[in-house]
């Protein structure tokens, strides 16, 4: 099949595709806090943008009322955002905070999901998780749609000592999304440098 994608109106259609062959994406999983309500969602329009400057990127749509996810709306306010990576141990809990809660509403306290303070003056980390980002806003750019890239400077990187060596060599199995669905890394192959 061949697709147009100019002449499809409906929006659904155009990320069943795209969401099913740009695989596997990342789950940037993003706690923000704004007037002390801590907000978690994740992001899986996210990818590392470029290593210098330390940079990623993340696109954020709207709600079902029209107006801008809390993420979007916090990052906008607070210029911050901490961002973890999701391993199996928190797969259910990353999916169950991508349910649309009012903004007063934590999807810390809603869904049990513990955090803890970490880099100072960013948001908290989720507890356990064993690789974060504390972000600063870069920039907004405008694409001319509803879905918003935000460019995040990378300001800190954790990773849990268990899973790094003196040689920065990590072992770490984060969750992807394929669709609809979640996928672990498997069959990794080394090729020689060319
Ligand atoms: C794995 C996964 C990936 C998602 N990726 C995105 C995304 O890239 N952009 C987006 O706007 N929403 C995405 N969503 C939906 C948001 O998580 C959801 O709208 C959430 O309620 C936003 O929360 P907030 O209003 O607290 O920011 C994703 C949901 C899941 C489960």
């Amino acid at each position: 099949m061949l697709f147009n994608i100019n002449s499809i109106t409906n929006s659904t259609k155009i990320y069943k595709l795209m969401s099913q062959t740009i695989i596997p994406r990342p789950i940037a999983w993003i706690v923000t806090k704004n007037k002390d309500i801590i907000n978690i969602a994740p992001f899986s329009y996210f990818t590392g943008l470029s290593s210098n400057p330390a940079t990623c990127i993340v696109s954020i749509g709207h709600k079902g009322d029209n107006s801008p996810k809390d993420t979007l709306k916090n990052i906008r306010d607070t210029k911050k955002c901490t961002i973890c990576m999701v391993d199996e141990n928190f797969l259910e809990a990353m999916h169950n905070s991508s349910k649309e809660l009012p903004s007063t509403i934590s999807e810390a306290e809603f869904f049990d999901i513990t955090t803890k303070d970490f880099f100072d003056d960013y948001p908290p980390i989720i507890d356990g998780v064993k690789v974060a980002y504390a972000c600063s806003l870069n920039q907004e750019v405008d694409i001319g749609g509803k879905t918003i890239p935000i460019i995040l400077n990378i300001e800190h990187i954790f990773v849990d000592d268990k899973i790094i060596d003196e040689n920065l060599n990590i072992d770490f199995k984060p969750i992807a999304r394929v669709g609809k669905a979640y996928a672990s890394l498997c069959n990794l192959k080394t090729l020689k440098r060319v």
